[in-house]
C-alpha cells in the first residue's frame, strides 16, 4: 500500500507546518508559537502506564518550562475523545510519586490520520506500525528545530534533561558559547573555537582571567548561574 513519505525533519530545519485539533482547540503550528520556545513531543498511546507517568511529570513541570519561555504541546495518534477521557482519568484518579489531581493544561494533538506523526518522523515501523515513538522536538522562537531526541516505547523520558536542553540552548544563543558534557547553569561554558590554529594560539596567549584553555581547541570560561538565570529566565 502506498503511503505518504516525508523526509524526516532535521536539526536546523524550519519546523514543518500543520493545522491540528487539540484538547485546547485548534492550533496552527509553528505559527501560533512564534516568539516562544516550544517542545513538540509524541507519546505512543493514551491510557498506557509509561505515557501516564510522563504526562503527570511534564504537566507538573509546565510552569518551570513556561518561566523559560517554553511551551509544551503533545501528540499521539489517538482521537480527541480518547485524549479528553485519559486526561480526565489522570486528574481524577491517578496518584503517582507524590503527584495527584494533575491537570494537563498544555494542548494534546489528535492525529488519527498520522499526518503530523509522519511529517515529523514520529512513526518508526521497526518499533510499531500503529503507535508513535516518544519523539521530542525543541523548536526556537523563529520556528527552527534545535534539538531532536527519540526514545522507544518502553523508555520514559527524563524531563529534567529536557529542561536542561532548553536552558542550554538559550544560554548558547544569549552568550555565544557552547555547553560541555552534563552542563548545568553555573558550570563553565565553552568558548567557540577560533577559525584557525594561529588565531586560537593568539587567543590562548591573550585570554582573560576567567578563561581556561585546556589546549588550543578547547577553552572554557566562567559564566555564573545568576547571570545565566537572569538572562534566560528574565529574573531580576
Ligand atoms: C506505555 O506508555 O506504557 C507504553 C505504550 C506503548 C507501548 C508500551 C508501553
Amino acid at each position: 500500500m502506498e503511503q505518504n513519505t516525508y523526509a524526516m525533519p532535521r536539526i536546523g530545519d524550519q519546523a514543518p507546518e500543520f493545522k491540528a485539533v487539540t484538547t485546547q482547540g485548534q492550533v496552527q503550528f509553528p505559527g501560533d508559537y512564534s516568539g516562544s520556545w516550544v517542545i513538540l513531543f509524541s507519546h505512543p498511546a493514551d491510557f498506557t502506564p509509561v505515557c501516564t507517568s510522563e504526562f503527570m511529570t511534564f504537566a507538573s513541570l509546565e510552569p518551570k518550562f513556561n518561566e523559560a519561555n517554553c511551551k509544551l504541546i503533545g501528540l499521539s495518534v489517538d482521537g480527541l475523545y480518547s485524549h479528553i477521557a485519559w486526561l480526565r482519568t489522570i486528574k481524577e484518579k491517578i496518584e503517582y510519586r507524590g503527584m495527584k489531581q494533575v491537570e494537563v493544561n498544555f494542548p494534546l494533538i489528535e492525529d488519527i490520520t498520522m499526518e503530523v506523526a509522519l511529517k515529523y518522523g514520529m512513526m518508526m515501523p521497526g518499533e510499531s506500525n500503529t503507535k508513535a515513538v516518544r519523539a521530542v522536538f525543541v523548536i526556537d522562537p523563529k520556528g527552527v528545530i534545535r534539538t531532536i531526541i527519540y526514545y522507544p516505547l518502553s523508555l520514559g523520558r527524563n524531563f529534567d534533561e529536557l529542561y536542561r536542553v532548553v536552558i542550554a540552548l538559550q544560554t548558547a544563543d544569549a552568550f555565544a558559547v557552547a555547553t560541555p558534557a552534563d552542563w548545568q547553569p553555573g558550570d563553565d561554558v565553552i568558548v567557540p573555537t577560533a577559525g584557525s590554529c594561529g588565531i586560537a594560539k593568539e587567543r590562548m596567549e591573550n585570554k582573560s582571567a576567567d578563561t581556561t584553555c585546556h589546549d588550543w581547541f578547547f577553552c572554557t570560561r566562567k559564566l555564573d548561574k545568576d547571570t545565566v538565570l537572569k538572562k534566560v529566565l528574565n529574573r531580576p
